[in-house]
């Protein structure tokens, strides 16, 4: 490819989605008297989880949303959480809420996850909104494969037809957009491959790739040489890469290797700022739905 890649900015399409969601809920508070309320359980002290949940919380405040944090130490029993959330199933001042991933080893995040009312799921993780997802059912999506649907449809991204391959197979990530990006929708229609750590030859395999979803959360793993020329580029990792030039001693980098890619790719989400804005936008969208 000659010149730069179109950059598929998260942060741009988040705005201009949150304005919408910012108006939707005053409408929603106007009727019911509240506003729409997220939860969000933070278990321990990850730096990285606690950037998140927080950038989550303040997302709710610029849109108008009530938001609550709820922190719990890293020695909580997987007992003691599954009461905390069968309490904030009952809180009819809540309109939903999520578990921060991943959780101590101690504690079996399946066991949480199937705990949480379907209705309050706005993570889309409960088996009820991943097999309604799969059936094309109406339920709540998963925040980042659906963020990612909502950034290619802002620029109208064609997917019709192309061959998608999705790096990663992960049950919040990789497993998720292989299924939508397959749907009889838009966007979707792709015929998808879906590899992950036991594939043979990925170089031959993303090398097909029209669009490259990678979600495998190794740092700069996909290089320029395994890239298709034209593809559209979907980098979902985000690291903290240790960096003494830096204030905060750290800076963020993908699962791309963006300086080879970026000659060849036709379009790519950059990391910061690209597939993050969008997970909690998407996360956003669901809360007005509970709500609703
Ligand atoms: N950890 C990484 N991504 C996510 C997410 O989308 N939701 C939750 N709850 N935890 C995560």
């Amino acid at each position: 490819m000659t010149g730069s890649p179109r950059l598929l900015d998260g942060k741009r399409c988040g705005d201009a989605l949150k304005t919408e969601i910012a108006t939707q809920a005053a409408a929603v508070k106007a009727v019911r008297g509240r506003a729409p309320h997220l939860a969000a359980v933070l278990v321990g002290n990850d730096g990285a989880s606690k950037t998140y949940v927080e950038a989550k919380v303040k997302a709710c405040g610029s849109v108008g949303f009530r938001s609550s944090l709820i922190r719990l130490p890293e020695t909580i029993t997987e007992d003691e959480l599954l009461a905390r959330v069968r309490s904030l199933n009952a809180d009819p001042e809540l309109d939903g809420f999520i578990v921060q991933l991943p959780l101590p080893a101690h504690i079996d995040a399946d066991r949480i996850l199937q705990a949480i009312d379907p209705k309050k799921d706005v993570d889309g993780f409960h088996p009820q909104n991943v097999g309604n997802m799969v059936l094309g059912l109406p339920g709540f999506l998963p925040a980042t494969p659906s963020g990612i649907c909502e950034l290619l449809k802002f620029y109208h991204i064609e997917t019709a037809g192309k061959h998608c391959v999705v790096v990663g197979r992960s049950n919040i990530v990789g497993t998720p957009i292989s299924i939508l990006l397959s749907r009889n929708a838009y966007p979707g229609n792709c015929t998808v491959t879906l590899a992950h750590s036991r594939t043979k030859d990925l170089p031959s395999i993303t090398r097909q790739a029209d669009i490259l979803v990678v979600a495998i959360g190794k740092p700069g793993f996909i290089t320029g040489d395994v890239v298709k020329e034209g593809a559209v580029v979907v980098d979902v990792g985000i690291h903290r890469i240790p960096d003494a030039s830096k204030k905060s001693g750290f800076r963020l980098e993908g699962d791309v290797d963006h300086p080879s890619v970026r000659g060849r790719c036709s379009a790519i989400t950059p990391v910061p700022g690209g597939v993050g804005p969008m997970t909690i936008t998407s996360l956003l969208m669901n809360t007005l739905k509970a709500a609703r």
